[in-house]
This record gives C-alpha cells, sequence and structure tokens, in this order.
C-alpha cells in the first residue's frame, strides 16, 4: 500500500489509533484486539495486470522503505498535531512523538516533564497551537521546535529531544541510544 492510513477504533471507555502502511492490522483496545484487512486496489492496476518489468532489482527507494530508522513519510506527519512512534534498541524502547512545522521535523519523548507517566500524545496527537504543543493534563506549553516549556507547572524544564533528520521524503532516527523504529 503506498500511502498509510490511520484507523481509530472508540469504544465507551477508551479510543486507540494506529497508522497503517500494510493491508492488514490490528488495533488493540482495552482488553479486545481488533483485527482488520484493507484492500488495495491501487497498487498493480488491477484485473491480472502484469507487475511491471525490472521489479527483481532492489530500488533505492524499497532499500529506504526498509531502513528500520526510517520511520515515516514527510507528508504522513500531521502539521497541525503529532505523530506517535516507537524508537528501539533491541528489546528496550522509548515512545516519541513527530512534530512538524514547514519541512522541519523535531521528535521529542512522549512524556510530560510535569508528571512522566504522562503522554503528550495519548494516540490521536497532542494538542498544538501555531507555537506550543500544549500537554492536555493541566496545559503545560512546550516551544515547538524547541521544547521549551514557557508555561504551567514544569515551566522552565524542557521535553526531552529524540534526534531525527529528514532524508528526501523520509525522516529517519539518528539518535544513537536506538536502532530502529516504526510509527504507533
Ligand atoms: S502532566 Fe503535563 S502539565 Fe501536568
Amino acid at each position: 500500500m503506498d500511502d498509510a492510513i490511520r484507523v481509530t477504533v472508540e469504544t465507551e471507555d477508551e479510543e486507540e489509533t494506529v497508522r497503517l502502511s500494510d493491508t492488514e492490522g490490528t488495533v488493540e483496545v482495552g482488553d479486545a484486539t481488533f483485527r482488520f484487512s484493507v484492500d488495495d486496489e491501487r497498487d498493480g492496476g488491477g484485473d491480472g495486470d502484469a507487475p511491471a518489468e525490472g521489479n527483481d532489482a532492489p530500488t533505492e527507494e524499497a532499500d529506504a522503505v526498509s531502513d528500520p530508522r526510517r520511520l515515516v513519510a514527510i507528508d504522513d506527519i500531521p502539521t497541525g498535531g503529532t505523530l506517535r512512534f516507537e524508537a528501539t534498541n533491541g528489546q528496550r524502547g522509548a515512545e516519541g512523538i513527530l512534530e512538524r512545522n514547514g519541512d522541519e521535523v523535531y521528535a521529542w519523548r512522549n512524556s510530560c516533564p510535569h508528571k512522566p507517566h504522562v503522554r503528550l500524545d495519548p494516540g490521536f496527537g497532542a494538542r498544538v497551537t501555531d507555537d506550543h504543543i500544549v500537554c492536555h493534563e493541566h496545559g503545560a506549553r512546550f516551544v515547538r521546535g524547541d521544547g521549551f516549556c514557557t508555561r504551567g507547572p514544569c515551566r522552565g524544564q524542557s521535553l526531552e529531544l529524540i534526534e531525527v533528520e529528514r532524508r528526501d521524503d523520509g525522516v529517519y532516527l539518528t539518535d544513537e541510544r536506538f536502532d530502529g523504529g516504526r510509527v504507533l
């Protein structure tokens, strides 16, 4: 599937959103697991068309997509919100959020300095204004692209940076603490 899709499952008590770049997936909400698949007729031209010639040779694009440090295509990051991801190193992982400001992309640990167990992005994007990321719990405001808290109970503290870089149309983890990652 060429384009990632966002799937949201809502129950009476909870809501969970995942982004998929495959044609099948699961969403876990509470104790329940929802499995689904998507007919992707956008690939292959339909009605038994033969695949394009020369598909045996790996392409640069395929190499980029299979890079474990590649998180997402830049265009899949909302400009008015954030996108959750997981950075991993062996068995250990950390949850982060991607924030996009025009062509610039930043990543922060998905944790509020006021109460580190509180996620800034609970799964459907953190609150974002023109200038700030806003914690939904007590309203702390963090400068976009900087992470510094200018207002709220953790004023003067900063979000923890996770290093990423934009390369062509993709966003890649460059933080040496992690060897791979994926969008949640
Ligand atoms: S937990 Fe984020 S402001 Fe309190």
